[in-house]
């Protein structure tokens, strides 16, 4: 019988070498070491684990409790050329085991949608679909910089030029959040944390989120965040207008804002994730001229130890 051994990490080795291993098997969404520390800075509880097989490292899993919800989010992962000798299943017991002593009844996890193998596993084990993330990129070499054309009485800022902003920002994702499908067991932390969790991390700069102002009110928002392991690409995260302010253009204008500038710093290539049901920003994205790459299904399963 091969000998498996699960163990949390202890240390920076150890997160290196998990980290490693991750990276190895994910080659498409590789991190760093400051990003990986960044997303356990970002879970109210974290845990990282590492499994050997035969006394050598096979596989790693990590899982976290965001700020926003109470379901933790796991993901395991094994070589592929150490698979089938139950380091999978090994590691889903640990993180299941975690999440029942952190009080969770079930759990999510991201599996790329072209990883047949994965999905199938994790199907046998009772996780279920319950949203699928469409990727898309832009490549920005033949990017022609657009017009910046916001409605009447909308100015176009960014949040380095008007730092005082930083409350309209969050009052503009605790409306918007709630409309963004798929997300349905999030919710907004208070405001320091959400500042710190969402606004703060190291893939953050104030330059590089665009706000636009009306009468002095943030009616909207587009985050463009840096890629430490990938630093030709930048990453939309949340573009968000308030419910009156929608269907003017102005997530057009913050969009070009956001293209112009990224194409002046001289970045390759634009990426982001959009909900599948997300018409609206799927429709400006594809109008954008943003093309599909593979995407990832989020799964919700049980915790079976
Ligand atoms: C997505 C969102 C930012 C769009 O903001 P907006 O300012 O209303 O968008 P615009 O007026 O600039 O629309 C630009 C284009 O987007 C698409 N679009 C916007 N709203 C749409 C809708 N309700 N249905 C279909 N397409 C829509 C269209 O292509 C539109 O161009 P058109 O008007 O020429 O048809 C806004 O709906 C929103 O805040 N949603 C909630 C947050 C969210 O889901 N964000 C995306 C995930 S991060």
């Amino acid at each position: 019988m091969p000998e498996i051994r699960v163990f949390p990490a202890a240390g920076e080795a150890d997160e290196v070498r998990s980290l490693d291993l991750y990276n190895a098997i994910h080659p498409r969404e590789p991190a760093s070491l400051s990003e990986a520390r960044d997303w356990r800075r970002q879970q109210r509880h974290s845990e990282l684990f590492l499994a050997e097989l035969d006394g050598e490292l096979a596989g790693s899993a990590h899982i976290g409790i965001p700020t926003y919800s109470d379901l933790p989010t796991g993901k395991a992962y094994v070589l592929s050329t150490r698979r089938r000798h139950g380091v999978g299943r090994a590691l889903y017991a640990a993180l299941a085991s975690w999440a029942v002593a952190h009080a969770a009844e079930a759990m999510q996890t991201f599996i790329d949608d072209d990883d047949a193998e994965s999905l199938a596993w994790a199907e046998r084990r009772g996780f279920r679909e319950v949203s699928r993330e469409a990727l898309v990129e832009l490549p920005l070499a033949a990017y022609e910089p657009r017009p910046v054309e916001p409605p009447a009485g909308v100015e176009i800022v960014t949040w380095a030029e008007r730092p005082e902003l930083a409350r309209g920002l969050y009052d503009v994702a605790a409306e918007v959040g709630p409309d963004i499908p798929g997300d349905q067991d999030h919710r907004i932390e208070p405001f320091e944390e959400w500042l710190s969790v969402h606004m703060q991390g190291v893939a953050d700069r104030p330059e590089s989120t665009f706000v636009a102002v009306a009468d002095g009110e943030v009616v909207g928002y587009a985050k463009l965040t840096f890629w430490d392991a990938k630093p030709e690409t930048l990453f939309h995260e949340l573009t968000g207008v308030k419910r009156a302010w929608r269907g003017r253009g102005i997530a057009r204008a913050l969009k070009h804002a956001q293209l112009n500038w990224a194409k002046e710093q001289g970045y390759a290539t634009l990426r982001t994730s959009n909900e599948a049901r997300n018409e609206p920003i799927r429709r400006l994205n594809a109008a954008l001229g943003y093309t599909p790459i593979p995407g990832r299904i989020k799964l919700e399963g049980p915790l079976a130890q």
